[in-house]
């Protein structure tokens, strides 16, 4: 099948289980996660991955403890600084989805930052999900005619995302946590063990390959079939 858009999303899990397997503080399982997530930025598009979307802080984690999220928004910002200018060189649109309103206004500004220095990328585009509820940016689309424009626009998406083909998450949890419940309605589930930061790129290229192996019917049934039917 021709497809124009390849998207993966990846709900990064593990970090702190990272960490504590290893008697380290969980912020320290946070910037090996960091690590991870490089790696993974820069080896998606040479597995024909056009769009990627990554879960970094969902709209419950505010209930963590604050000096654990202040650790994590200080990581993506400074994620932002470092990493805009990388993206921008491999054609990388670096976008930031989720809500604004809670973040600090320099936290905004970098992500403002950064959307505009990467704007021009055409090989890949990379989401960010900070301060995001799939079921909040659901609400508050709802009722509008074009529900995944209404989407897009709440969590400040420049363009509607492509439905998601591989949904991907580490940590050997096996549930949304409130990700994409729109977007990932055909989703083809891949869930792991590996603890976010030892998630590498061969990992991605192996989970990448078995997406390959599926048949994708979306409600149909495969060509092979029907002509067999009767
Ligand atoms: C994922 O790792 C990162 C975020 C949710 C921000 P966790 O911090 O959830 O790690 P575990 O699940 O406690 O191991
Ligand atoms: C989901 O992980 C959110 C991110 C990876 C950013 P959580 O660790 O917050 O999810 P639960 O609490 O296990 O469902
Ligand atoms: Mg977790």
């Amino acid at each position: 099948m021709v497809q124009s858009t390849f998207h993966v999303a990846i709900i990064m899990d593990g970090n702190g289980r990272w960490a504590a397997e290893r008697g380290l503080p969980r912020t320290r399982g946070h910037e090996a996660g960091a690590d991870a997530v490089e790696r993974t930025v820069q080896a998606a598009p040479t597995h024909g991955i056009t769009d990627l979307t990554l879960f970094a802080f969902s709209s419950d984690n505010w209930q963590r403890p604050k000096h654990e999220v202040e650790a994590l928004m200080r990581l993506f910002h400074s994620y932002l600084l470092r990493q805009s200018g990388r993206c921008r060189e491999n054609g990388i649109a670096l976008r930031v989805i989720g809500r604004r309103d809670r973040l600090s206004p320099a936290l905004v500004e970098a992500i403002e930052v950064a959307e505009r220095r990467t704007a021009g990328g055409s090989r890949m585009t990379l989401r960010i999900a900070v301060d995001y509820s799939a079921r909040w940016s659901l609400a508050h689309a709802a009722g509008s005619s074009d529900l995944r424009a209404a989407i897009a626009r709440a969590n400040h998406d420049a363009t509607p995302m492509p439905d998601v083909d591989l949904l991907i998450r580490t940590g050997r949890e096996q549930r949304l946590s409130d990700f994409l419940l729109w977007e990932s309605s055909y989703a083809e589930l891949h869930f792991t063990a590996t603890m976010w930061p030892d998630f590498t790129a061969d990992e991605l290229a192996r989970a990448v390959a078995v997406f390959r192996s599926r048949s994708r019917r979306f409600g149909h049934v495969d060509a092979v079939e029907a002509a067999h039917g009767s």
